[in-house]
Parts: structure tokens; C-alpha cells; sequence
């Protein structure tokens, strides 16, 4: 690939601007103890269940089926009408969704809620046709937003025809992130189906021809900079410095040895390995920068990007620059102090969907991305699609069509649609590619200055900021009136 196009992964949870070629992150299943502040395990009781889906629900030649995975919750629920809130699964097990969604939780009691989580297909342990179906593109075909909409729309139809009392409930849907994307848009496409949704951090317009690709990179650096300029200052400066050190003699097994890697690092390639892994703490840092420790990406403290800048908030240079920056990755890679060595092939997200995602972003899911290295703090990087294209031909057989979800779901125009609520926080970059402001009188905007990636879907928490208690606040009044409309 072009030496300068992006070689990070970032999840949208995912990543704008994966890997093509580059690192292609290991899907490991690391069994980590998630609880965080926000006390879900203990109340947070589902029965799981299957439902047979059709594979394909825009033909009618194939007729294969998978099992999807959802999560249901009665307990809160009146099945003398009350509603049905449906998270619309996103990239990942949607174990990791419920539990992260607390805001569902907290206010089902009042509202009454059936709650029901719905696993994404391709992810978690919905899978058509097993995970073989990963190495055969025909078998890949059917992972697409459409089909996993569709898919949504027909669970709902069942489960409204075998549980009795759900035939009138009003079906509210909640999202976050790529699953913020699914939940405006099944607004948008089944309004017949759903009354309303609240779209988290759903960057619907970074996917088009025209995004402005290093708007997202500008974001993180915006949010470091709230927590340090100094900081901001010493990454910008730190690229240089590794290219610097990597060029002398015995250059890389210095970096080895300071970083802590598990393997040498033997070439230009490797030195470009360890700056992606670097930016991806940074921009889940960015994202994940929430008022109180969590464990969300990985376990951080809280403020965590506050935190990373500490050893870097005053100006360094030289070996004093690649040790402040070490200090810095630790809190990202190695918070709870059990990482004997950094390996970075792996920026450690269990349970989310690395493969399912590579292939979406190589499909429908295109987001330009470039970094100026000088509206942020990243290295100069170009967008260049044709590099992107000839990765995913090379590890998909596909080739992206960047224009289809501007086509299908509206671009930007969203007047002919209603009850959607996109709530932002602005220290999430993914803010940049967000609806900003409200399109009618019900398609709002809900704007969050402190909160990161979708924080207000979080449980409630003694640290959350006054504007995420009021968006809280806000998006419970919009429910219900959406509800109470007939
Ligand atoms: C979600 O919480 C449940 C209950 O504590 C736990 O069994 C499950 O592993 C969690 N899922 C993830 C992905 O953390
Ligand atoms: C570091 O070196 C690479 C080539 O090895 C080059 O493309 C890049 O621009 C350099 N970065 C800086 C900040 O000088
Ligand atoms: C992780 O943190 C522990 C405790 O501070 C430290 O001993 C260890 O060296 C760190 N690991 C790496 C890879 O730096
Ligand atoms: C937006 O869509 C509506 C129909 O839904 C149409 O009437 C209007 O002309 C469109 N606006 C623009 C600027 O294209």
C-alpha cells in the first residue's frame, strides 16, 4: 500500500480507515471482567434467545437460514401497553452492547419497557453459515446494514406474533455508534415498524465521496487539547522523533527496548506498526474519554485522556519524549498493570467484530480518511481510495462502492423523515461525521460538549456531567411523546 495512507485501526466503535493491508488486528476473545462503575452485571438480567432468519430477504432463490441471537428483558415490562425498546445491534456480541447501555436499563422501569437487544448479524455468535463463511466472499454476500435491518423488522413482526401483548406496543429503537446508524435508519426505512429512535453518535455522514476526511483526526487532537496543549504539542512532535531514533544505529532495538515490545522491531514497516498502534490508543482514548473509569474498549480511569497527557504535559523532546510517550500508552495498554509486553498487532478489544467490520468498510461503510499533520496531531497522511479499493480486493475479493449509503439512506437530506433523535458528544470524533443540528422539529439534534462516544447511552453515574444529565432528560421527553402519539 501507498506508504503514507492510514494505517491505523480504529473501531466505530470501528475503524473509519482500517488497515487495508496493514495490521490486520486479531479478533482475540480475552475473557476480561467488564464490570465498571456503572454497577450493570448484577441487575442486568436477559433471557437469550434464537430466531430462525432467512439469509437473504431481497430474493427468493436462496432459501439458507441462520440463527440470530437476542437478548430479551421482561421484567420491567406492562404487557397492558407498554412499549418495546429495541437496541439495534451493532459491530460486536451484543452481550457488550447491553451491558453498556445502561441508559435502556435505567429507564425501562418508568417507561414500563420490554427491552430487547438484537445481535448483528456477522458478529457475536450470529453468523451465517460459521465463521468458515469469512473465507468465502459469495458467503460474505449477505453482510450488509440492509439485510441486518431487514433483519431487525422481521424479528419484531415475530415477536409481536408470539407474545402476547406486544401487538400494540410501540417499538422505540436505541443504537450507538454503527448501531446509532442502524437505529435512524430503521426509523427512516420501517417507520411502520418503529416509532421512534434515538441515534447515539452516529456518524451517518462520514460514509459519502465528500466527507471531509481529516475531520475525524482533527476532533482527537481537539479533545486532547482541552486536556493539554502540551500534550498536543508533544505528539505532534513525536512521529518525527521515532523516524529520527529508528534511523540510527541500533535505533530499533532501542525503540524495542524503551516501548517494551514483545517482538523487535526490524524494519520501516515495523516502525510504521508502532505508530498505528500508538494513534489507535490515542483515538479510542478520544472516544472513550469518559467522566469515570470504565471498561468499555479497555479498562482506563477516569478521564483518561486527561490522565495519558500527564507524563507529556510539559514540553519534551528527544529520549525524554519517547519515555513521557511509553507513560502515556500505558494508561491505554496497560492500565490494571498486568501487560509484561506491549505487542502491537494487537490493540486488544475483545468482542467486538475486527473481520466483520474490515469487510462492511470494504463494501457499503466507506469513510474517507486523511490527517494533515497540521489541524491535528497526526502524521500527514492522504485518502487515497485507490489504495483502499485494492485492499479490499486483495483480502476481500470486493470492491467499496462509497456513494451506496448516501443513495439508500438520504445523504443529506432528512426532510421527509421524523422521530429520530441524534445525540452527540463532542469530544467523540466520531461527533465530526454526526448530525449537528436538528433537521425539523422532530429530527433533533441533541449536543453533548463533555460527553465522549456515546455517553448518555451509558448508565447513570455520580461523575456525569451536568449536559449529559440533561440530554438524559431531553431524550426521555421526546420517547414519550413519541409513545403517547397515536
Ligand atoms: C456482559 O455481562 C454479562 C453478565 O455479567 C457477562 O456474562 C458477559 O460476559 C458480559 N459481556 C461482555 C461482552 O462483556
Ligand atoms: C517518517 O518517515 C517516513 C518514511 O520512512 C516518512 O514518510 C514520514 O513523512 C516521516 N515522518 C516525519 C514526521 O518526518
Ligand atoms: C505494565 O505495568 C506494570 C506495573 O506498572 C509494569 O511493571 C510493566 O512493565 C508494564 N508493562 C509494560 C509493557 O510496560
Ligand atoms: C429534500 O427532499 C424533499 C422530499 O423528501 C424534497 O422535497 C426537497 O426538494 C429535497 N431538498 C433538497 C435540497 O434536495
Amino acid at each position: 500500500m501507498a506508504a503514507n495512507t492510514k494505517c491505523y485501526a480504529v473501531f466505530m466503535l470501528l475503524l473509519p480507515f482500517h488497515i487495508v493491508n496493514c495490521i490486520l488486528l486479531k479478533n482475540k476473545h480475552i475473557p476480561i471482567n467488564r464490570e465498571d462503575t456503572t454497577s450493570y452485571t448484577s441487575n442486568y438480567n436477559y433471557k437469550t434467545e434464537y430466531f430462525t432468519q432467512k439469509v437473504d430477504h431481497f430474493g427468493f432463490v436462496n432459501g439458507d437460514t441462520y440463527q440470530q441471537r437476542y437478548l430479551i428483558a421482561d421484567q420491567f415490562w406492562d404487557s397492558n401497553g407498554g412499549p418495546i425498546f429495541f437496541y439495534t445491534g451493532n459491530e460486536g456480541d451484543i452481550t457488550l452492547f447491553c451491558n453498556n447501555t445502561g441508559f435502556m436499563w435505567d429507564i425501562a422501569p418508568e417507561f414500563k419497557a420490554l427491552l430487547i437487544f438484537a445481535e448483528h448479524r456477522y458478529y457475536g455468535t450470529s453468523i451465517p453459515y460459521g465463521s468458515t463463511a469469512f473465507k468465502d466472499p459469495t458467503k460474505m454476500n449477505y453482510l450488509t446494514s440492509e439485510q441486518a435491518l431487514a433483519d431487525y423488522a422481521v424479528l419484531i413482526r415475530h415477536i409481536k406474533s408470539v407474545i402476547p401483548g406486544t401487538r400494540d406496543s410501540k417499538v422505540i429503537a436505541f443504537g450507538g455508534s454503527y448501531g446509532g446508524m442502524l437505529a435512524a435508519w430503521f426509523r427512516m426505512k420501517y417507520p411502520n415498524v418503529v416509532q421512534g429512535s434515538l441515534a447515539a453518535s452516529a456518524p451517518i455522514w462520514t460514509f459519502r465521496e465528500d466527507a471531509e476526511c481529516d475531520a475525524f483526526d482533527r476532533t482527537v487532537t481537539e479533545t486532547f487539547h482541552k486536556s493539554s496543549p502540551a500534550c498536543v504539542d508533544n505528539i505532534k512532535a513525536l512521529w518525527k522523533t521515532l523516524n529520527t531514533t529508528a534511523s540510527q544505529a541500533s535505533g530499533l532495538s532501542k525503540l524495542t527496548e524503551m516501548f517494551h515490545l514483545c517482538k523487535p522491531l526490524k524494519s520501516v514497516d515495523d516502525v510504521d506498526a508502532l505508530k498505528g498502534w500508538i494513534q489507535s490508543a490515542l483515538v479510542y482514548l478520544a472516544m472513550v474519554d469518559y467522566p469515570y473509569p470504565s471498561k468499555f474498549l479497555a479498562p482506563l480511569p477516569a478521564w483518561p485522556v486527561k490522565e495519558t497527557c500527564r507524563p507529556l504535559s510539559t514540553p519534551l523532546s528527544g529520549d525524554n519524549l519517547i519515555r513521557g510517550s511509553v507513560k502515556a500508552m500505558n494508561v491505554y495498554y496497560n492500565y490494571t498493570g498486568s501487560t509484561p509486553c506491549f505487542d502491537i498487532g494487537d490493540s486488544n478489544v475483545p468482542n467486538l467484530g475486527i473481520s466483520g467490520w474490515d469487510y462492511q468498510s470494504c463494501t457499503e461503510m466507506v469513510a474517507p480518511s486523511c490527517s494533515t499533520g497540521k489541524t491535528d496531531m497526526f502524521e500527514k497522511s492522504d485518502w487515497d481510495f485507490s489504495a483502499y479499493t485494492n485492499g479490499c480486493l486483495k483480502n476481500w475479493k470486493v470492491k467499496p462502492n462509497i456513494n451506496w449509503i448516501e443513495t439508500q439512506y438520504w445523504g443529506k437530506n432528512l426532510s421527509a423523515a421524523s422521530n429520530i433523535i441524534f445525540s452527540n458528544g463532542l469530544l467523540d470524533p466520531w461527533s465530526s461525521g454526526g448530525v449537528l443540528k436538528s433537521q425539523s422539529d422532530s429530527v433533533v439534534a441533541i449536543v453533548i460538549p463533555n460527553g465522549a462516544h456515546h455517553l448518555d447511552l451509558r448508565g447513570s453515574n455520580k461523575a456525569d456531567p451536568a449536559d449529559v444529565i440533561s440530554a438524559r432528560n431531553l431524550e426521555k421527553k421526546y420517547i414519550a411523546s413519541w409513545i403517547k402519539s397515536p
